[in-house]
């Protein structure tokens, strides 16, 4: 969400079928839902909306990133839109979940850079209560894998602002190279932020051995 595509004014706007290639399987007509060690990411719901903006609208976890939806039916509106999004074919993003609930605390996102996903950006924005838990890393997890082996991705671009400690410390934590910076790129609260680039490869990203014992369980 950090840099999330949805706008508000766009909302109405239909969107144009999508021009890329089909990749290896049918996340286009459905996300599949992904279990990790503690973890579950899954397809947003409408339901998502009240917990959602919940966590995600507390000035810690806003500080850093485009401003999310003020209200619960902002939300709802914005889980929509994700939805047309992926089937669109340009966009994916999961509903993070713990294991023992089904509650949303939670999203990670992935939208496409260029036709047929080669280079892909990819986002995140966890509620605070479950920082430092272990549910980022698991959830990146899944969804780095997703990126690369479900959707064709090459590389994988993410965008954090220099002054989010905990954001870069992630990206780092997860195997992501910090390419550059991007001088004065994002735009929050009337000030430019210097944003770092970091990326990961296919060729060169190696899950965790412990996430490859979870061999990605494909709940459905
Ligand atoms: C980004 C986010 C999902 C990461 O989840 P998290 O649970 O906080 O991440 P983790 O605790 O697993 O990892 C963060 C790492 O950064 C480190 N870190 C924390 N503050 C730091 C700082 N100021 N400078 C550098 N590293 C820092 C932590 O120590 C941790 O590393 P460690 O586990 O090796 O000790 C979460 O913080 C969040 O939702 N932030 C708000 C939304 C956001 O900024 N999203 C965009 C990110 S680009």
């Amino acid at each position: 969400m950090e840099k999330m595509p949805y706008r508000i004014e766009l909302d109405s706007v239909t969107m144009p079928p999508a021009v890329a290639p089909v990749v290896s399987s049918n996340w286009q007509q459905g996300l599949p839902t992904l279990a990790g060690e503690q973890v579950v990411l899954r397809e947003l719901r409408a339901s998502d909306a009240a917990s959602l903006f919940a966590l995600l609208t507390t000035e810690e976890v806003s500080r850093f990133i485009s401003p999310p939806p003020t209200t619960v039916e902002g939300f709802e509106r914005f889980i929509a839109w994700t939805l047309r999004q992926r089937r669109a074919g340009s966009y994916a993003c999961f509903a993070v979940t713990l294991d023992s609930t089904d509650t949303a605390i939670g999203i990670f996102q992935l939208r496409e850079l260029e036709p047929g996903f080669g280079t892909a950006e990819w986002g995140f924005a966890i509620g605070s209560a479950y920082w430092g838990t272990g549910v980022f890393q698991d959830g990146a997890d899944l969804m780095i894998n997703f990126a690369f082996e479900t959707v064709g991705v090459h590389r994988l671009e993410a965008r954090a602002a220099v002054k989010n400690g905990r954001g870069n410390g992630a990206l780092q934590k997860v195997g992501a190279v910090q390419e550059g910076l991007l001088r004065k790129s994002f735009l929050k609260n009337g000030e430019y932020l210097d944003q770092a680039l970091w990326t990961i490869l296919n060729d060169e990203w190696k899950p965790r051995a412990s996430y490859a014992a979870v061999n990605k369980r494909l709940v459905h």
